[in-house]
């Protein structure tokens, strides 16, 4: 029991952490950012790393606006294990966005059940290495992992159905 409550807690740092890593204020190209970049040599990871957000912020906006176009695939329902697990970073629909910002977790809609699990799978092996994703999947068995993987696969066909009951 003591064990559950440590491995809660861990999670919720090791969340808390990654959020901040991703959202903070050096990464997104602000002052902090430019002043990352200023040092030069001295910070080339750094710098690399405000680059790279510059770039997926890019290539986010560009998915933006093709979900604006598209007429947002929004709504429909998802497991409340989804709902409780997953979504708070990818989404309540696999986006990977939240009211047009990115999330900590990258998109899932769209992806089928079968590249979801083995995703899954490498992340508990930790033949993908993500601490996050790892941890969060130490509790959950390869049976609830398909579980997920195939609901997550289902998504698109649930947007399209949802779109048309409309
Ligand atoms: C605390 C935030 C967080 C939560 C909660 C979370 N994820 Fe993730 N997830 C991430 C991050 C960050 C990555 C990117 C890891 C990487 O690529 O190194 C990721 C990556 C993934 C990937 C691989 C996507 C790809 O295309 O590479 C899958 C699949 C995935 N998550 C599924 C899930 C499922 C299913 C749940 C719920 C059981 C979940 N995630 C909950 C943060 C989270």
């Amino acid at each position: 029991m003591k064990n559950a409550v440590v491995g809660v807690l861990v999670l919720l740092i090791l969340g808390v952490a990654g959020w901040v890593a991703s959202n903070g204020g050096a990464y997104n190209g602000g002052e902090h950012g430019k002043v990352i970049a200023d040092m030069g040599d001295r910070s080339n990871a750094a710098t690399m790393k405000v680059e790279e957000k510059d770039d997926r912020q890019k290539e986010n906006d560009k998915l933006n606006a093709l979900r604006d176009k598209a007429g947002n695939a929004g709504a429909f329902k998802v497991s409340q294990a989804y709902k409780s697990k997953c979504s708070s970073c990818h989404g309540v629909n696999g986006s990977g966005f939240q009211n047009g910002k990115p999330m900590m977790g990258p998109k899932l809609f769209g992806q089928t059940s079968e590249e979801i699990y083995k995703k899954l799978i490498d992340f508990k092996s930790g033949r993908k290495e993500n601490v996050v994703m790892k941890g969060l999947l130490i509790p959950l068995s390869e049976e609830d992992l398909k579980t997920f993987a195939d609901e997550i696969g289902e998504f698109p066909a649930r947007a399209k159905a949802a779109a048309e009951a409309k």
